[in-house]
C-alpha cells in the first residue's frame, strides 16, 4: 500500500494546528469560561489539557503513524498485530459519529462568523454602543433564513475543499492565516489593555476563585480539552498516518498543545476586559464574542478594517477545522466503495440537515428542550462532554494496554528515558482514571 506523507514536520504541525485552532479557541473557550466561573475553570482546563489532552494527542498520532491507515482500520490492524480484538476499531466508529454531529452545529456558528465579516465591513459597529451591538446579534439569531443561509454557505465552502482532497490548500491556508489570527488577537489584547476593564478581565481569567466554579465545570473543562485539540474522533490518527517516520511525535504534540492554548488565552484576554468595561455579562453564553468584540472594533482606530480582518481570519480558522471534521465520514464512505466527490456530498447533506436543527434552535424551536437543554446545547453537550471523552478513553486504554510497550516505545523513539515512562504511566493509569472519575463525579 502506498501512502502519502506530509512534505515536512512543519506541514503536519500546520495541518494539525489548523484542525485544532478554530471556534473552540476564540468562540467556545471564552464563553464557557464566562459561564463556569473564570480563573478556577481556566486552571481546571489547563490541567485537563496537560494531564489528559497531551497524552491522548500523543497516543492518537502514534496510532496513526504506526497503523498507516484510516482511524478505524489503524486501530483494528494494530489490535490484530498485538493479538488483541479487532473490535478496537469500534473506538474509531464512535469518533466518526462524533465528528458528524459536531460539524452540524459548528457550521452554524462558523456561519455567524462569516456573516460578521460583512457586518464589520459595512462599518455597522463604528461607535456602536452595547445595546446596538446586542440588538444586531439578536436580529441575526432571530432570523431562521439568515442562519440557515450562512450555515449552507459554510457547508458548501467545506465541501468544495474536501471534495478536491485536503492537503494542498490546507497547508497554504494555515501557514499564513494562523499567524495572522494570532497577530490580530495580540492587537485586540493591546486594545483591551487601554480599557478600564483590563484589570478586572485579567483577574477574572487568571485569578482562580474556586467558590465560583460551576457545577459541571470539570466535565465541561474535560470535554473542551478534547474539543479544542480535535481529540476523540480520530482526526489526529488520520493526520498522524501521514507523518514521516523520523519526526518526533512528542515534540510535535507539545508544539500543537502550546499553540492551541496560547490562542485560547489570547482570545480570553482580549474579550473579558471589554466585557467588564461595558458592564456586560461574562456568562452570556454562545453569543459572547459576537457581543463583545464588535464593541472593541467600534471604539478602536481603523476598527472597521481590523474587525473585517478578524472575522475573515476567524472564518478561515473555522474552515480548516470543518475540513478536518468532514474528513472522517468521507474517508469512511470511501472505504465503503464511494468515490471522493459522491462520498463528500453523501456525508455533507445529512450533516447540513442536522445543522438546521441547530440553527432553528435559536429561533423557531427556541422553546424546545430535551433533557433540560435546548437543542443546540444538547448537540454540543452530548458530543463534547460525552462522545469525545469516551472515544478518548478508548484511545488511552488501547495505547496503554492493548499496544505493547515495545511497540509504543519504538514508535515514540524516546528510548527508556523519563519522557517515555511519564507518557506510558499517564496513558495507562492517570488518563483513564481521570476520565472515569470526572464522569462518575458528574453522574452522582
Ligand atoms: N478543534 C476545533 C476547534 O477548537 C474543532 C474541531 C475540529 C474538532 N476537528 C475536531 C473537535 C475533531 C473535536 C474533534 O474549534
Amino acid at each position: 500500500m502506498t501512502h502519502e506523507h506530509w512534505g515536512s514536520r512543519l506541514a503536519f504541525i500546520l495541518a494539525a494546528v489548523g484542525s485544532a485552532v478554530g471556534l473552540g479557541n476564540v468562540w467556545k473557550f471564552p464563553y464557557i469560561t464566562g459561564e463556569n466561573g473564570g480563573g478556577a475553570f481556566v486552571l481546571v482546563y489547563l490541567l485537563c489539557i496537560a494531564l489528559i489532552g497531551l497524552p491522548i494527542l500523543i497516543a492518537e498520532i502514534l496510532i496513526g503513524r504506526r497503523g498507516q491507515r484510516s482511524p478505524i482500520r489503524s486501530l483494528s490492524l494494530l489490535a490484530r498485530r498485538e493479538g488483541a480484538s479487532p473490535l478496537w476499531g469500534g473506538v474509531g466508529l464512535l469518533g466518526t459519529a462524533g465528528a458528524f454531529v459536531i460539524l452540524s452545529f459548528y457550521s452554524v456558528i462558523a456561519g455567524w462568523a462569516l456573516s460578521y465579516v460583512f457586518e464589520a465591513a459595512s462599518g455597522a459597529f463604528t461607535g456602536a454602543g452595547a445595546d446596538e451591538v446586542e440588538a444586531r446579534f439578536s436580529a441575526l439569531l432571530a432570523s431562521p433564513i439568515r442562519l440557515v443561509l450562512w450555515h449552507t454557505v459554510f457547508m458548501l465552502l467545506t465541501v468544495v475543499v474536501v471534495a478536491r482532497g485536503v492537503r494542498a490548500g490546507l497547508e497554504r491556508a494555515v501557514k499564513f492565516l494562523m499567524p495572522g489570527l494570532a497577530l490580530l488577537l495580540v492587537i485586540l489584547v493591546g486594545y483591551a489593555a487601554t480599557t478600564p476593564g483590563f484589570a478586572d478581565g485579567v483577574n477574572f481569567l487568571f485569578r482562580p476563585d474556586f467558590s465560583q466554579l460551576g457545577t459541571d465545570a470539570v466535565l465541561v473543562a474535560l470535554g473542551h480539552a478534547f474539543f479544542t485539540l480535535s481529540l476523540g474522533m480520530g482526526i489526529m490518527i488520520a493526520y498522524g498516518s501521514y507523518l514521516t517516520p523520523q519526526t518526533s511525535i512528542a515534540g510535535t504534540a507539545i508544539t500543537i498543545v502550546i499553540l492551541d492554548t496560547v490562542i485560547a488565552l489570547l482570545a480570553g484576554t482580549a474579550i473579558f476586559p471589554v466585557v467588564f468595561a461595558n458592564g456586560l455579562e461574562p456568562g452570556a453564553g454562545p453569543g459572547l464574542i459576537f457581543q463583545t468584540l464588535p464593541l472593541a472594533f467600534g471604539a478602536m482606530p481603523a476598527g472597521a478594517l481590523f474587525g473585517t480582518l478578524f472575522f475573515v481570519l476567524l472564518t478561515f480558522a473555522a474552515w480548516t477545522s470543518t475540513i478536518s471534521l468532514l474528513e472522517p465520514t468521507v474517508e469512511w464512505l470511501q472505504e465503503r466503495g464511494n468515490r471522493r466527490v459522491p462520498a463528500t456530498i453523501k456525508a455533507a447533506v445529512p450533516i447540513w440537515a442536522l445543522g438546521m436543527v441547530a440553527a432553528l434552535s435559536f429561533n423557531v424551536w427556541s422553546g424546545v428542550s430535551v433533557l433540560g437543554r435546548g437543542l443546540f446545547d444538547l448537540l454540543d453537550f452530548v458530543t463534547a462532554n460525552i462522545m469525545l471523552p469516551l472515544t478518548g478513553l478508548g484511545v488511552a486504554l488501547f495505547a496503554g494496554w492493548a499496544l505493547s510497550a515495545a511497540s509504543s516505545r519504538e514508535e515514540l523513539g524516546l528510548g527508556i528515558g523519563p519522557g517515555y515512562r511519564l507518557w506510558h504511566g499517564g496513558i495507562r493509569y492517570l488518563t483513564p482514571v481521570a476520565v472515569v472519575v470526572v464522569f462518575l463525579y458528574n453522574l452522582l
